[in-house]
């Protein structure tokens, strides 16, 4: 009878314990609202063993529903604001996204927004919300390599490390960052590596701020440029024109010349080779466009370095501004935003110094 009585006591005292946990995480759950926006991580494909998938095909509430363990981190809800493969992620749809964060923010609708998208311009999406989000509030973009009907997918393993990210307090004041992969990585350094590994996110220059494991986060480092000044978009619906030109032995001058008939072009993004290098026609034509206006950044196709200014290139000369160690795609995210505010060569290359 004693011992019936015990297990009893056990069995209440168990439950008890645990309706409280469940209680408290109710009552202090943070607020977290996961904005989609397509990719692999909702793509789907006819067979989960081939490769063949569509990008940006399952919604939201589906990605929600097959990782039910989510609702452990909080109290979460999702809104579908694009449907597509980030290979046609575009100005519009970053200014829908930026919009939208600082809207929830400010009206404090959640305590932090996970951003569900695509891992090919991840990187770009990921810079230019860390440049126009104004909070201290955690930004998680979050994709997958492998669609959400694969094998070994890892969309939802990912998933739920974002939100759990997310939902950390450690994440704070961090910028906009990128959980992929068991690692996470600071916005303005994080780019796709391989265009099929698993493992595809690096930080080629600084490694990942943090590492995920078993519903963990540990962070330790934390990057030095994130200025406390972002770029205000609420009035802005488009953004100055920015091209990049690829540099490469024996490139033709018109690879950079007819650039300069593209109608409204502001700006020009040079991936040049070695510290930002180019032969000597090129070198021309682009100092030429520079001389029309158009504001030329000179950058690296090598994927991991810096551009130093006046070194083997007189920029001030040629008209021009080098992006430090941001990747060609990323300079071009800060040259549009810059050419929002400003057109003065020397503010636009202080600002690839201090963002
Ligand atoms: C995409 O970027 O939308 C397709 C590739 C991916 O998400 O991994």
């Amino acid at each position: 009878m004693r011992k019936i009585l015990s297990i009893v006591y056990v069995t209440i005292l168990t439950f008890s314990m645990t309706a409280k946990a469940q209680k408290n995480t109710e009552k202090n759950a943070p607020r977290i609202i996961i904005l989609a926006t397509g990719g692999t991580i909702a793509g789907s494909g006819e067979s989960a063993t081939k490769a063949a998938y569509t990008a940006g095909k399952v919604p939201i509430d589906d990605l929600l529903n097959a990782v039910p363990d989510i609702h452990k981190y909080g109290k979460i809800s999702g809104e579908q604001i694009a449907q597509i493969g980030s290979q046609d992620m575009n100005v519009a749809t970053w200014l829908k996204l930026s919009k939208r964060i600082n809207q929830i923010f400010k009206e404090n609708l959640a305590d932090a927004v996970v951003v569900t998208h695509g891992t090919d311009t991840q990187g770009e999406t990921a810079y230019f919300l860390d440049l126009t989000v104004n909070s201290e509030k955690p930004v998680v973009l979050v994709g997958a390599m492998r669609p959400s009907t694969a094998m070994s997918q890892d969309g939802n393993r990912n998933l739920l490390d974002a939100v759990m990210v997310a939902a950390n307090p450690k994440s704070q004041g961090k910028g906009v960052i990128v959980a992929m992969d068991e690692k996470v990585f600071d916005a303005r350094d994080v780019t796709k590596t391989s265009t099929t590994n698993l493992e595809t996110f690096k930080s080629t220059n600084f490694g990942p701020i943090g590492l995920i494991y078993d519903g963990k986060v540990s962070y330790y480092y934390q990057s030095l440029r994130n200025p406390s000044k972002k770029f205000d978009v609420s009035k802005v619906n488009e953004l100055p024109k920015v091209e990049i030109v690829y540099g490469y032995a024996d490139a033709s001058p018109e690879t950079v010349s007819n650039l300069a008939t593209i109608p409204g072009l502001k700006g020009l993004v040079y991936a040049g080779m070695g510290n930002g290098n180019f032969g000597e026609p090129v070198g021309k034509a682009l100092s030429d466009i520079a001389k029309k206006g158009v504001l030329v950044c000179r950058s690296a196709r090598a994927n991991s370095g810096r551009i130093t200014l006046e070194n083997e290139v007189n920029d001030a000369e040629l008209g021009f501004v080098v992006a430090d160690d941001l990747n060609p795609q990323k300079a071009r995210v800060l040259l549009m935003l810059s050419l929002t505010e400003t057109a003065d060569r020397a503010k636009i290359q202080q600002n690839f110094f201090e963002y």
